[in-house]
C-alpha cells in the first residue's frame, strides 16, 4: 500500500506527537480535534517541539517549515476522507472510539487502514464497529512520541496479514522500531510497566522510602531514564490508573490492582504534570 496522506484523530499529547512525526517523515497529514481551541493548542505543541529541535540542532529551520507545511488541522472527521491510513488517538473511551471508527469506515476510501493508538482498549472491539475489520489494527506509540523509538503494532483476531505488514512498514517509515503484539490488554509494554509503577506507589504508601529515594533507586540502580513516580507524573496518574483498571478487569490479578493512594490522588485531581501536581509539585515550573 502506498501511503501519501495520513489522518490523525486527536491532537492531544499523543495525537500531536503522531501527527508531527508523520509530517516530519514526509507524509501529508490532516489532524483533527473536536474544537478550534484544542486544535490550536495541539498545533502550538508541535510548533514548540520543532522549534526546540531547531535550537538543539536536531533539524534545520527549513525542515521545520516543510514539516509544518505538510500538516493541516481540522475539526471535522470528514476532512480525513482521502487519507490512506488514519490513526485514532482520541480519549480512552470505548464508546467514543467505536463511534469514531464507524464514522471513519463510512467516510474513508475502501483501501484505507484504520489504526488506534489505544494503550489498553480491545482493537477487535473497534474493528467490530466497522465493515472493514481486516483493515483495522493497533499502532501504539510512546510518550514523548517524537523521541521514543517504539511502536507496538497490534494484531486483532480480525487483522489481515496484509494489514499487519502495512502497519509494520508504515511504523518503520516513521523511523520507529515496531514490535508485534497480540490484542490483549496492555499489549507488551504496559503489561510489564504497569505492575512496576503500581509497586512503586505501594512502596511509597508502605513508607519503604521517600518518593525521591524510590525514583533515585531505579535511575541509579537500574539505569532507567526516570524513576517510576516521576514517570507516573509524566504519563499521567489518571491514565495509568485507567489502564491498571482495564488490566485488572481482564485478568483479575492483584498485580494490576491500583493502590489506595493512587485512587485518592486521581480523585483529588493530582494527575501529574498536566494538572501541576502529582507525586511532585510542578506549579512553580
Ligand atoms: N526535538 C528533537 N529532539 C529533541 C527535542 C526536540 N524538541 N527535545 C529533546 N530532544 C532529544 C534530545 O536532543 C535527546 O537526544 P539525544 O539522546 O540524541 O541527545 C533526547 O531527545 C532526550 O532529550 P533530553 O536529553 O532533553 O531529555 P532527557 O534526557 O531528560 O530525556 C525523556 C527525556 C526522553 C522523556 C526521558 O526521560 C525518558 O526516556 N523517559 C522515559 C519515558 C518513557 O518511559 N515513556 C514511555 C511512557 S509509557 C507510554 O507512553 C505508553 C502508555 O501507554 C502509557
Amino acid at each position: 500500500m502506498q501511503v501519501q496522506q495520513v489522518g490523525v484523530v486527536g491532537c492531544g499529547l499523543m495525537g500531536s506527537g503522531i501527527a508531527q512525526v508523520c509530517a516530519q517523515s514526509g507524509y501529508q497529514v490532516v489532524v483533527r480535534e473536536v474544537n478550534p481551541d484544542l486544535l490550536e493548542r495541539g498545533l502550538a505543541r508541535i510548533d514548540k517541539f520543532l522549534t526546540g529541535g531547531v535550537e538543539k540542532g536536531k533539524l534545520t529551520a527549513d525542515e521545520k517549515r516543510q514539516a509544518l507545511a505538510r500538516l493541516r488541522g481540522a475539526t471535522e472527521l470528514g476532512e480525513l476522507k482521502d487519507c490512506d491510513i488514519v490513526i485514532e488517538a482520541a480519549t480512552e473511551n470505548v464508546d467514543l472510539k467505536r463511534e469514531i471508527f464507524t464514522t471513519l469506515d463510512r467516510l474513508c476510501k475502501p483501501h484505507a487502514l484504520l489504526a488506534s493508538n489505544t494503550s489498553s482498549i480491545c482493537i477487535a472491539e473497534m474493528a467490530g464497529a466497522t465493515k472493514r475489520p481486516s483493515q483495522v489494527l493497533g499502532m501504539h506509540f510512546f510518550n514523548p512520541v517524537p523521541i521514543m523509538k517504539l511502536v507496538e503494532v497490534v494484531r486483532a483476531l480480525t487483522t489481515s496479514d496484509a494489514t499487519l505488514a502495512a502497519g509494520l512498514e508504515f511504523a518503520r517509515s516513521l523511523g520507529k522500531t515496531p514490535i508485534v503484539a497480540k490484542d490483549t490488554p496492555g499489549f507488551v509494554v504496559n503489561l510489564l510497566l504497569v505492575p512496576y509503577l503500581l509497586n512503586a506507589v505501594s512502596a511509597l504508601e508502605m513508607g519503604i522510602a521517600t518518593k525521591e529515594d524510590i525514583d533515585q533507586g531505579m535511575v541509579l540502580g537500574c539505569g532507567h531514564p526516570m524513576g517510576p513516580l516521576t514517570l507516573l507524573d509524566f504519563v499521567g496518574i489518571d491514565t495509568t490508573y485507567y489502564i491498571a483498571n482495564i488490566l485488572f478487569d481482564e485478568f483479575k490479578d492483584s498485580r494490576y490492582a491500583a493502590p489506595t493512594l493512587m485512587k485518592r490522588m486521581v480523585l483529588a485531581g493530582h494527575h501529574g504534570r498536566k494538572t501541576g501536581r502529582g507525586f511532585y509539585d510542578y506549579t512553580a515550573k
